[in-house]
């Protein structure tokens, strides 16, 4: 269902004085891929696909996840899997001794749950901005970002901050250029006329996803941690790779080389994005996600082999203009960009092939690029 439908059954429900509605949308990350933990550069934005939640008062914290057919009230010892991000956020709030007034909530969403895009963070910073408003918490976007993060944490993935960046402070046709060492970040305009962003969901998760995750993220840790005791300097890969060049790595193993040397490249590629973007340098953008996805298969070997063959298949059609795996990697969805006379097109030959060689047909979005978490309604 479309967003707008969505938002129309949660008003005819949640229609009482002192209801909420509220719009939580997923992201994309045109390029700049495990740079956030690494204190590099990233580019994503908010897209119209979306978790949306509306919220009334109730005298019981009930929630409801109606494409799951699942509740839970925060009394229930036993939890579905996506009660952990309301519980980390209530009990934040319990924490800080922050009023929460009871309510009961509905959510629902256009965005798909597993394929990369977000959906937890959605639902964690949706929540918690639902919650600032209907108790009156007045806490900055800005902080809300680093709580939103420290919730998530508890769910037990080491992650950067992009993904709650994004969907706080997405803006309509910008993507954020991210600088991660300090979270600041620029809009950048990104509007492609007669070009569309997609994405492709490959509908597979390889292994243990966090796992992995969490084992690139350790293993980059542990070269800082190498780098800042051989140069005596702190431990941080950004100073690393801004003061030394790659030839004065040689103490380092051989993955440990590949792996810096993705996130050293990586870097480069985000600003050359933005130059690229910013000029409407279209070939260029399409050799860039290339190499981006070069550099995640081979050197930082998070990519699988439904990624690459989307991409493969990308790069031998004449209506992508470049594609690349998106997100944390062994899985999820690929981000392409297409000449948007030839989207349906492209759309049906790549399910197509990708259902001939895999038995199934992965699922095609648009992506456009909204704004972030939205107030849509108060009564
Ligand atoms: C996941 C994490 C992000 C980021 C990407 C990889 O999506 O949530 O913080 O690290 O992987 O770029």
């Amino acid at each position: 269902m479309i967003g707008q439908e969505l938002i129309q059954k949660l008003e005819s429900i949640h229609n009482q004085t002192d209801s909420w509605i509220i719009k939580s949308p997923g992201r994309i990350n045109i390029i700049g891929e495990h740079t956030d933990y690494n204190y590099g550069f990233c580019l994503p934005a908010a897209i119209e696909l979306a978790v949306f939640m509306g919220l009334s008062p109730s005298d019981k914290f009930q929630i409801n996840a109606w494409d799951r057919k699942e509740s839970w009230n925060i009394v229930d010892t036993i939890r579905p899997d996506w009660a952990v991000y309301f519980k980390a956020i209530l009990n934040y709030a319990l924490k800080e001794n922050l009023p929460v007034k009871t309510f009961s909530l509905d959510f629902t969403a256009s965005l798909p749950s597993g394929a990369g895009l977000s959906s937890s963070s959605s639902i964690t910073c949706g929540f918690l901005y639902a919650l600032n408003l209907m108790n009156s918490w007045n806490i900055p976007l800005e902080q809300l970002t680093s709580i939103a993060v420290i919730a998530e944490k508890e769910s037990g993935v080491e992650g950067g901050m992009m993904d709650q960046i994004s969907i706080f402070n997405g803006s309509k046709d910008h993507a954020l250029l991210i600088d991660c060492l300090d979270w600041s970040f620029k809009k950048i305009p990104i509007l492609l006329a007669n070009y569309q962003w997609t994405i492709v969901d490959t509908k597979v998760k390889h292994k243990l996803i966090d796992s992995d995750y969490n084992n690139r993220s350790r293993l980059c840790k542990k070269i800082a941690n190498k780098c800042a005791n051989h140069f005596g300097i702190e431990e941080n890969l950004r100073i690393v790779y801004e003061q030394y060049s790659k030839e004065e790595f040689g103490f380092l193993e051989s993955q440990e080389k590949n792996l810096l040397s993705y996130v050293i490249e990586e870097n480069d590629r985000v600003k050359a994005m933005t130059k690229s973007i910013l000029s409407q340098d279209i070939s260029s953008i399409g050799s860039l996600l290339f190499s981006g996805h070069e550099g995640l298969r081979n050197k930082y070997q998070v990519s699988c082999p439904e990624l690459d063959f989307l991409i493969d298949f990308a790069a031998k059609s004449s209506a992508a203009i470049g594609a690349r795996m998106m997100g944390g990697g062994f899985g999820g969805s690929s981000l392409h960009l297409i000449k948007e006379n030839c989207t349906e097109e492209f759309t049906q030959e790549i399910s197509q092939a990708y259902r001939s060689k895999f038995g199934f047909a992965p699922d095609v979005y648009k992506a456009d690029i909204s704004n972030g978490v939205e107030l849509i309604n108060k009564k």
